[in-house]
């Protein structure tokens, strides 16, 4: 009932990035990139084209996006809130994008600074712009089984957002838990309503591991036959509009994980574990990564 093959969309550079306190060199986060797209990683959410006010960490995205050495069969792929950002990113060379609803309404205006219709609008307009361009679109439903504001969200208001992005043309919906207090019981129920309205298939999960249920829920997942799993090296992340979210999931952590159930990936553990020391000594934050602790010795 697992699927045969799992493919790990790595959100470290993007997500595991955006968060951090100190200002981080570009030539750092180029060589994060390339580290990554080494081990294997199909995916790698390279940075955002946001604001820069809003996310001063992510400014110089598009030197990053210049100066990254491309790998063949790697897709290199950006957040785009907006037009704007979508320009950017197309001019800047991304693979592909993706833009970033929440089933919440007090998430949507702490992070998008508008309403969920009013971000649907937008949407569509990046989407129209990337179909014309030939670039695929991915969509993230954020605070899908819970809101760092208004607290617990139904499944079906998660579905709901996830159908309306996949009605204007996005070809993945990633349901993501922005704070991490999904449990298995929870992530299936939003999993469960959202199938009803988006083949099973075209979903994803984004789970943050603030109370770590992120590889339990991952499980759970799989179980449902989710095979899009977002994961961040080191278990680097967080959302700086979200209070007290933490890291995603670590992906040495999921592909410890989908190597004991006999789940092809792709991924080399060994070269995953040096962009993941990489960039931990880069931050000087140490690795929240269970399997490379153990594998370290630390
Ligand atoms: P706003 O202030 O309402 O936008 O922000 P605005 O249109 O009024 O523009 C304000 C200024 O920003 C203007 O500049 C624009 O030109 C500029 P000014 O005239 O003041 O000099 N601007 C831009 N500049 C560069 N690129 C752009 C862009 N857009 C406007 N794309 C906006 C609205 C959406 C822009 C803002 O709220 C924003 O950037 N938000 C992004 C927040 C963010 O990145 N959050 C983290 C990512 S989401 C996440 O982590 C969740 C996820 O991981 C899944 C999960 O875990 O749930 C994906
Ligand atoms: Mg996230």
């Amino acid at each position: 009932q697992f699927p045969r093959s799992v493919t790990i969309v790595e959100v470290g550079p993007r997500d595991g990035l955006q968060n951090e306190p100190g200002a981080i060199p570009t030539s750092t986060k180029v060589e994060f990139i390339d580290r990554l797209s080494a081990t294997g990683l199909p995916v790698i959410e390279s940075t955002s084209f946001v604001s820069p006010k809003w996310v001063p960490q992510l400014a110089d995205c598009s030197e990053v996006m210049q100066q990254i050495q491309r790998r063949a069969g790697v897709r290199y792929t950006c957040l785009t809130p907006n037009l704007k950002g979508f320009e950017r990113a197309l001019a800047a060379g991304a693979d592909e994008v993706a833009i970033f609803g929440a089933a919440s309404e007090a998430f949507s205006q702490k992070n998008i600074n508008c309403s969920i219709a009013d971000s649907l609008e937008r949407f569509k307009e990046v989407v129209a712009a990337a179909a014309a361009a030939n670039i695929p679109v991915r969509g993230y439903v954020s605070c899908a089984v819970g809101c760092p504001y208004s607290g617990k969200v139904e499944p079906q208001q998660a579905a709901k957002v996830a159908k309306a992005l996949y009605d204007m043309g996005c070809y993945e919906i990633s349901i993501s838990d922005t704070i991490g207090v999904g449990t298995p019981a929870s992530i299936a129920a939003a999993i469960a309503a959202t199938a009803e309205l988006v083949p099973r298939e075209k979903l994803a999960v984004h789970l943050h591991d603030t109370y770590g249920q992120a590889l339990a829920n991952i499980l759970a997942a799989l179980q449902m036959g989710i095979s899009v799993i977002d994961a961040s090296v080191a278990g680097l992340g967080g959302c700086p509009y979200a209070k007290g979210a933490s890291g995603n999931v670590a992906t040495e952590d999921v592909v410890y994980m989908l190597d004991g159930l006999g789940i092809k990936h792709g991924v080399d553990l060994a070269k995953l574990l040096e962009a993941s020391e990489f960039i931990c000594a880069a931050l000087g934050r140490d690795n929240q990564s269970h399997v490379a602790k153990a594998l370290q010795g630390k």
